[in-house]
């Protein structure tokens, strides 16, 4: 019957479904969160998170394709279908989640801290850096930020757009530490930490579960990412890339 019909147009189709018509899964993530989504000198995107997107769009029969946003930007993009998924290193939060849905935790970090060489004899931990005397910095919008405003409240705080020009002003000698992810902090550590004789003091001093996100409403969705991912948890692909981008 015609009110039958009605009923079944009522229901929700997963995004699933339309990844499969399109024949393409639309990944969204902001490049230069190292070593999870990077530009290489080819201008290809690169890292942890590409490569488990790529075993995604292969298992669903799709092709991958990227979609560089800004992070600011992200979550808005999202519910607004830019893209179909966010894989971009980011951490489930009690206030993103009241936004969107996370599968289960890929991985898990937490803050750390790239110190300059000034105040190595000083600073021990986050503690010793609440005092308005230290310039501390971090990237926009993450839970970088979010810890050094609630936990270090009385640093002087500046916030910049990338995390590339947050950690350099540390090593330009413009600030006195880099608040930020462990494996992004040990990254720029291997990549720059020698020339300026940088300090990492790398136990995480907040919890930080990462993983990826979708708009809420999506059941199906939902369960096809948490069993795609316990089967790259335990049919070595995922060691394979860890070890490839995070294991030094
Ligand atoms: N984990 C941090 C957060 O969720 C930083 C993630 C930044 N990711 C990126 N692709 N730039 O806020």
């Amino acid at each position: 019957s015609t009110a039958f019909a009605a009923d079944i147009d009522l229901a929700k189709k997963s995004t699933i479904e339309s990844i499969l018509q399109a024949g393409k899964l639309r990944v969204g993530f902001e490049s230069g969160y190292m070593p999870f989504e990077m530009t290489d000198t080819k201008g290809e995107f690169v890292g942890f998170d590409i490569d488990m997107a790529k075993e995604m769009a292969k298992a669903m029969g799709v092709e991958f394709e990227p979609v560089n946003t800004a992070w600011d930007g992200i979550i808005p993009a999202l519910l607004t279908n830019k893209f179909d998924i966010i894989m971009s290193g980011m951490t489930v939060t009690q206030e993103r989640n009241l936004k969107i849905n996370f599968a289960d935790p890929y991985i898990i970090v937490g803050q750390t801290i790239i110190l300059s060489p000034s105040v190595k004899d000083e600073v021990k931990s986050y503690r010793d850096l609440n005092d308005p005397k230290y310039i501390v910095t971090s990237k926009l919008g993450t839970t970088g930020e979010q810890s050094v405003k609630r936990m270090i409240p009385k640093c002087t705080y500046k916030s910049f757009e990338t995390e590339q020009e947050a950690a350099l002003e540390v090593l330009n000698g413009k600030a006195q530490a880099f608040v930020y992810d462990l494996p992004y902090c040990v990254v720029f550590m291997a990549q720059q930490g020698a020339s300026g004789g940088l300090i990492l003091l790398d136990k995480p001093f907040t919890y930080e579960p990462l993983a990826w996100a979708i708009n809420k409403g999506d059941p199906d969705f939902m369960n096809w990412l948490n069993n795609f991912l316990l089967q790259l948890k335990n049919d070595g692909r995922y060691d394979m890339i860890y070890n490839k981008w995070i294991k030094s």
